[in-house]
C-alpha cells in the first residue's frame, strides 16, 4: 500500500477562492461551446439538524445529478460535517443557479473541479511546488480516523498518537523543516523488528541500487535498528542525491494528488508507524513503509527521473488515464522487480517494506510479465494479499522511456516541463513557449559539445 494510489475513488478537494478563479478561466472558452458539465464541490453545513437534506433538495430542484457523494468531520469545526460532491449537469445555466442557491444553505462552498466534456477537460493541477500545500486539506481518510478493523481500533493511546502526527501534515507548508518527532520505546521496538527482518533479505532480494543506498543512509540519515530516521534528517540526504523531497502527509491522497507530487519531485511520506501488536502488518502505509521501502530507491537519479515522469505525464490527464498511470505506478514504484546480473531483484516499495511479499515475490509463485505502460495500465490487482502477477523492468531508464512514450498517447492539449530553478511546472502550449524551450536546449547542446570536446570525445 502506498500513501498516495491506491484504487479508490478519487476526490477531487480544492480550496479557495484562486482556484476557482483559475479555474473559470481555463474552462470559460470551452464552456461556451458545450452543454455538460462535471464539478466537484465541497460544503459544510454547519451543525444544523437536517441542513444536508436541504442542501441535496437544492440539487434536485436544478436537476443536477449527483455521481458521488461523501463526508467527513470538518476540520475546522468538529462538530459538523464536510461533503464532498461529484456531480453533472447537461446545462451550464441550471449549474449556476444551483450553485447559487446552495451557498444560501451552506457555511462555506467551493467549486473543486469544474470540467466540461467537449474540447477536452484539463483537471486542475499544481503549478508551483508551494500549491502542494493544498493537499493536506483533501486527503481521502484522516490518518487519525481508523477503520474498525485496524489493528489500532481500541487502543486509545494509539489513536491519541495518530492525531499528532496528522496535526503536523496538516499544518506543513512547503519550505517548513519538517517536525522533529519523539519516537516512544514502543515505536521503536516496532521498528527494530521490521528492520531486522528486512535488512537480512536486501542483499540476495533487492536491486543494485537499493543496496547502494540504503548504507548511506545509515551512515549519513540515523538508519538503525534501534532509531527510527527523522523525515527532514532524510528528506535533505535524498535531495542531495536526487532532487526529491519528502512532504508529510497523515493519510491517503487521491492518485491525481500524489502523481501531482512526484511531478515536482516530491514524495509524500507519512511520519507514524503502524500499531505494536502486529508489526510485520500494517493496513496502511507508515513510516517504515516511507522510509524503508520508498526513500533508498528515491535517491536514486535514474529511478528519480523515472518516478517523476510518471508525475508529469499526470498533471491535466483525463480521469481515466490517472487510473492507468496510478496501475503503473502500482507495478513499479510499489511492486517492481528488474532483472540485473541475470537475476530478479525487488525496487518496488512495497516488497521491500514486506518480508513476506519480498520472499514471495521472487519465488516461483507469481506470474510475472515484461513491464510495458499499455500493457501492465490495464492490470487488474489486489491491494490488501499478496499480488499474483508482478512486472519486470529491464531498467529504469528504458523504464521511463516506455513511460515517456506512453505519456504522449494521453490526450492533453498540452505538453509540460518542470522547471527546476523556479520549481514551477511550464505549461508549452504556444510558439512563443516552444522558442524559449529551443533556446534552452540550444544552450545544453552547447554545454554537451564543450564537455564533449574537453574529455577529448571530438
Ligand atoms: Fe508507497
Amino acid at each position: 500500500m502506498d500513501t498516495g494510489v491506491s484504487p479508490t475513488k478519487e476526490g477531487k478537494i480544492d480550496n479557495g477562492c484562486k482556484e476557482e478563479e483559475n479555474l473559470k478561466t481555463s474552462h470559460e472558452s470551452i464552456e461556451e461551446k458545450t452543454d455538460t458539465n462535471a464539478a466537484s464541490l465541497v460544503f459544510s453545513t454547519g451543525e444544523e439538524i437536517g441542513a444536508l437534506a436541504g442542501c441535496l433538495a437544492v440539487f434536485k430542484k436544478h436537476k443536477v445529478n449527483l455521481s458521488h457523494i461523501e463526508s467527513r468531520h470538518s476540520e475546522k469545526d468538529k462538530d459538523s460535517y464536510d461533503f464532498l460532491v461529484n456531480c453533472d449537469s447537461h446545462q451550464q445555466a441550471p449549474f449556476n443557479a444551483m450553485v447559487d442557491e446552495l451557498r444560501v444553505h451552506t457555511t462555506t462552498l467551493k467549486i473543486l473541479t469544474q470540467d466540461v466534456e467537449g474540447l477536452g477537460s484539463v483537471p486542475w493541477f499544481p503549478r508551483k511546488i508551494s500549491e502542494l500545500d493544498r493537499f493536506p486539506t483533501q486527503i481521502l481518510s484522516y490518518g487519525s480516523e481508523l477503520d474498525s478493523d485496524h489493528p489500532g481500533f481500541t487502543d486509545s493511546v494509539y489513536r491519541a498518537r495518530r492525531k499528532e502526527f496528522a496535526d503536523i501534515a496538516f499544518h506543513y507548508k512547503h519550505g517548513d523543516t519538517i517536525p522533529r518527532v519523539t519516537y516512544t520505546q514502543e515505536e521503536i521496538k516496532t521498528w527494530t523488528t521490521i528492520y531486522d527482518k528486512l535488512t537480512a533479505l536486501y542483499p540476495t532480494h533487492a536491486c543494485r541500487e537499493f543496496n547502494h543506498i540504503f548504507p548511506l543512509l545509515e551512515e549519513n540519515c540515523g538508519y538503525r535498528r534501534d532509531n527510527i530516521p527523522q523525515l527532514e534528517d532524510v528528506s535533505k540526504f535524498v535531495k542531495d542525491r536526487s532532487g526529491f523531497i519528502i512532504r508529510p502527509v497523515a493519510g491517503l491522497l487521491s492518485p491525481r494528488d500524489f502523481l501531482s507530487g512526484l511531478a515536482f519531485r516530491v514524495i509524500h511520506a507519512t511520519q507514524y508507524i503502524r500499531h505494536s501488536s502486529k508489526p510485520m502488518y500494517t493496513p496502511e502505509p507508515d513510516v517504515c513503509h516511507e522510509l524503508i521501502g520508498h526513500v533508498p530507491i528515491l535517491a536514486d537519479p535514474a529511478f528519480a527521473q523515472f518516478s517523476q515522469e510518471i508525475g508529469l505525464a499526470s498533471l491535466g490527464a483525463p480521469d481515466e488515464y490517472i487510473q492507468k498511470l496510478s496501475t503503473c505506478y502500482w507495478f513499479t514504484l510499489e511492486f517492481g522487480l528488474c532483472r540485473q546480473e541475470g537475476e530478479l531483484r525487488a525496487f518496488g516499495a512495497g516488497l521491500l517494506s514486506s518480508f513476506g511479499e519480498l520472499q514471495y515475490c521472487l519465488s516461483d509463485k507469481p506470474v510475472l510479465k515484461e513491464f510495458e505502460p499499455t500493457k501492465t495500465a490495464e492490470q487488474p490487482y489486489p491491494i490488501t494479499e499478496f499480488q499474483p502477477v508482478y512486472f519486470i523492468a529491464d531498467s529504469f531508464e528504458d523504464a521511463k522511456d516506455k513511460i515517456r512514450a506512453y505519456a504522449d498517447t494521453i490526450p492533453r492539449p498540452f505538453t509540460v516541463r518542470y522547471n527546476p530553478y523556479t520549481q514551477s511546472m511550464e505549461v508549452i502550449d504556444n510558439k512563443n513557449q516552444l522558442l524559449n524551450l529551443t533556446r534552452t536546449i540550444k544552450g545544453d547542446m552547447n554545454l554537451l559539445e564543450d564537455a564533449l570536446r574537453k574529455v577529448g570525445g571530438i
